[in-house]
């Protein structure tokens, strides 16, 4: 297990997606639903689009604005054409108020 922080918990809010670069992995893409914290990579896997920058967040799952492809955040799985494969889901632990990724 590699836990990295990836940010504070306080830089996280309901309506928006965090973008967390961190050395050696490629972004992040931090969310908070329902006072949970989850985490996916940031890349749209139909295209090149930051889910972070181009995205939102509606019902539990990511939209991108490029094409209006989902995903579910909890599991990472597409949900909504033309998104097929899913986004690499990475575990998440809140620690004192510190998020971190598991990068394994
Ligand atoms: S690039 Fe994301 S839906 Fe096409």
């Amino acid at each position: 297990m590699a836990l990295v922080k990836a940010c504070d918990l306080t830089d996280l809010s309901d309506d928006e997606i965090y973008k967390a670069e961190l050395d050696g992995a490629p972004p992040i893409a931090i969310y908070l639903i329902d006072g949970e914290v989850f985490a996916t990579h940031d890349t749209c896997t139909h295209g090149e689009a930051s889910l972070s920058e181009d995205g939102y967040i509606e019902d539990g799952t990511v939209v991108c604005s490029w094409h209006e492809g989902a995903f579910d955040i909890r599991t990472g799985q597409a949900c909504r054409l033309p998104c097929m494969d899913p986004l690499r889901k990475f575990v998440v632990q809140v620690i004192d108020g510190e998020v971190f990724v598991d990068l394994d």
